[in-house]
């Protein structure tokens, strides 16, 4: 359909049913759902007021979806066809590694494959929108919904986010296996006070603009067709009713002229943080900052109509947002094909095939961390093996937001070694409580694999913890078998960075396996027995407790900084008296089987203005004897500027493949743009003077060259 007929039918609505286009409604509302429960069982909206919205939450599969579009365009005055949004978030019936696991991989190419194979099973499904990507810098591993977000780097996050919405969208998301994508949550969800979800955020205006909105601009950049909004504050202001984050920054500097969609009920809840009167004023905010679909509440439905009657509310601002949703169903093609995809055939072609499966494992492969190996790894297969603890055969490993998962047909660790390695001698012991079997099966063992951690249900929405230690039982279990073997294999499942300072010392290796999906536990397996080298690097510090949080590599210098590589507790000078000042793994740490050699860096010349380049160069050496991927990674310091500059910030990241005693050149470009920053009075540019650089295998590496901006 071309604008003007997109124009003509707006045109023809009354003003009621384009203000039922902005509201969103979950699949219990419609005839034969559950009954509603908490504020939506008080809607008292009319019973076919559900079949007259715009858009539908969370409902998926083929048959159904063909059924629900039918009665709903019937009973619409202009028979508008329906968009149907929900969360495919790391795969559909397929789990893939969960987004914090995805991070690990330092692979956004992986993201964008991940994100079109779930993007063809959705859409198969039916389903027409995913809220996917989630891009919020996370720094706070209490906060469980760091396991949804890729990591703590905003640029790093930028990258992973364009290729997420790419993934997804391709380069026309009416085409064949392709959905829309919505990212979120605007803005910076991730820097909630303490870790605890919902709460506020404080952050300064520096702070945001850095660190905290690059990666949601970077979805915009690459064409992201929906942005959902923040449950959070920022300045006190729900992010929601927000005018400044979503007209000003959002709309008018970044130029997105896609849909905003609201979280969950949070017009509403924008009259519980204290912000709105009632529904009705929640209402009125809500649309003046720019929120054009209302997901599950009754505001627009029941008060926006009377907002502009009165003429408080203009009316062009509810044109504005319903042309914005037409346009997105238009270019899904849905007024042509109100199906899309959606097909029972394509639907069971797609969804948890062979590839998409092996695609699990594959991305495993590259998310699992080896964070820590005296030599233990690989195994040969021919040691006497005890494999202890409940997460070993625990299915809820899948990862939450994959909704829609085939959760049955997840392969636990135990499954993966059964059916890989038969004739591994193995004893299992699948319990956190049963130290006594535990015990006697370390002792008789020549090396125990412990698999502790959190299974699904401890991250996620709302799941946060103030301890993020292991639980006490696990605690016991590790210091039972330890006593009778120490030679310990520990493989932490879950979806944050946990504190594991203890057990890490005491490992003989480690291994963060996260959420690793369907087939991700085949990877660990194999990375056990070095069938796979590890090349995951973390995405997000792993922090000795949670008083060191929030934690990150790009931290700022102080006035007393603690000297690098001094030991223990020094009075006066910024440190902790009960633990270093930094994590415990930090971003950007992962081992490989092989021995990474990199050469020292090379730069073109020692100096540039701000429209030159400088050319850095590495030579990178894979001494080992498996083949290898290295995530060579390009960090920048700005020593001094008109406002304090980070430590050290990721700039550049290139992963490479390496064959046995193969060597690479990797060079990186530096341009002005990467040394800008919001000066003293908040404009973004660079500042001359002296620069250092690093390129490397983590955020911790040494290997720098200097050169100064003239
Ligand atoms: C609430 C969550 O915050 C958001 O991420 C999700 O997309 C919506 N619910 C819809 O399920």
């Amino acid at each position: 359909m071309d604008k003007s007929k997109l124009e003509a039918l707006l045109k023809d609505m009354s003003l009621t049913e384009k203000i039922e286009q902005l509201v969103q409604l979950h699949g219990n509302f419609f005839g034969g759902g559950e009954k509603l429960t908490g504020p939506e069982a008080e809607f008292d909206l009319p019973e076919d007021f559900p079949y007259r919205t715009g858009s539908v939450l969370g409902e998926r599969g083929a048959e159904k979806l063909h059924k629900l579009q039918d009665e709903i365009m019937a009973k619409q005055p202009h028979h508008i066809p329906a968009v149907f949004m929900t969360d495919v978030i790391h795969g559909y019936e397929t789990a893939f590694p969960v987004p914090i696991a995805i991070g690990s991989s330092f692979d956004p190419k992986l993201a964008e494959e991940l994100a079109s194979a779930a993007a063809l099973e959705a859409s198969a499904a039916g389903i027409h929108v995913t809220f996917s990507p989630m891009v919020d810098v996370a720094r706070d591993s209490r906060w469980g919904r760091c396991m949804e977000s890729t990591g703590e780097d905003p640029w790093l996050n930028g990258q992973f986010a364009a290729a997420m919405v790419k993934g997804f969208q391709g380069d026309d998301y009416g085409k064949k296996g392709k959905v829309a994508s919505c990212a979120k949550h605007f803005a910076a969800y991730g820097a909630v006070q303490s870790g605890r979800d919902y709460n506020v955020t404080e952050i300064s205006e520096r702070t945001l603009f850095e660190d905290y909105l690059p990666p949601y601009k970077a979805a915009v950049d690459a064409g992201v067709s929906m942005v959902m909004t923040a449950f959070n504050t920022i300045d006190r202001v729900p992010c929601t009713i927000n005018k400044r984050l979503m007209r000003d920054i959002l709309r008018k500097k970044w130029g997105f002229e896609g849909v905003l969609i609201t979280d969950y009920g949070a017009i509403n809840e924008s009259i519980i943080h204290g912000a709105s009167e009632d529904k009705k004023d929640a209402a009125r905010k809500a649309i003046e900052a720019g929120c054009d679909v209302d997901m599950v509440t009754d505001c627009y439905a029941r008060y926006l109509e009377e907002l502009v009657n009165e003429g408080t509310v203009p009316e062009s601002l509810v044109d504005e947002a319903v042309m914005r949703l037409l346009e997105l169903k238009n270019r899904l093609g849905l007024f042509e094909n109100p199906y899309k995809d959606g097909s029972d055939e394509s639907e069971k072609k797609y969804c948890f095939c062979k590839e998409h499966r092996e695609l699990s494992r594959k991305a495993a492969e590259e998310c699992t961390v080896l964070l820590k190996n005296n030599g233990v790894l690989p195994l040969s297969g021919k040691e006497k093996i005890a494999i202890i603890g409940a997460l070993a055969d625990d299915k809820e490993i899948t990862g939450t937001w994959a909704l829609f998962a085939c959760k049955e047909k997840t392969v636990t660790l135990k499954e993966a070694f059964e059916q890989l390695y038969p004739k591994a001698d193995i004893t299992y012991v699948i319990s956190d409580s049963d130290t006594e079997s535990a015990v006697s099966a370390a002792k008789a063992a020549d090396v125990v694999i412990l698999a502790l951690g959190e299974n699904e249900n401890y991250t996620g929405e709302s799941r946060s913890r103030a301890d993020i230690s292991l639980f006490k039982e696990q605690k016991e279990l590790f210091s039972k078998v330890y006593e009778a073997n120490k030679n310990i294999v520990t493989v932490l499942f879950g979806g944050r960075p946990l504190a594991v300072p203890d057990e890490a010392e005491k490992s003989a290796a480690m291994l963060e396996a996260w959420l690793p999906g369907s087939c991700g536990c085949y990877a660990v397996a194999d990375i056990l027995f070095g069938k796979v080298n590890p090349s995951g690097r973390l995405s997000m510090s792993m922090p000795y407790c949670s008083g060191q949080l929030p934690i990150s590599y790009s931290a700022y210098s102080t006035g007393r900084p603690k000297p690098d590589g001094a030991k223990g507790f020094i009075p006066f000078l910024s440190n902790y008296m009960d633990v270093p000042n930094v994590p415990l793994y930090p971003f950007g740490h992962g081992l490989s089987y092989s021995d990474i050699e990199y050469s020292a860096v090379r730069l073109d010349k020692a100096e540039m203005t701000a429209d030159d380049k400088i050319t850095a160069s590495v030579t990178v050496k894979n001494n080992g004897s498996m083949p290898a991927w290295e995530a060579v990674q390009l960090y920048i310091r700005d020593i001094k500027a008109s406002v304090v500059r980070p430590m050290k910030q990721l700039k550049g990241l290139q992963k490479i493949s390496l064959a046995p005693n193969e060597e690479k050149t990797v060079s990186f470009e530096i341009s002005g743009e990467m040394l800008s920053f919001y000066d003293i009075n908040m404009e973004f540019k660079p500042e001359k003077g002296k620069f250092t650089l690093w390129i490397g295998g983590s955020s911790l590496t040494e290997n720098s060259a200097d050169f100064e901006l003239i």
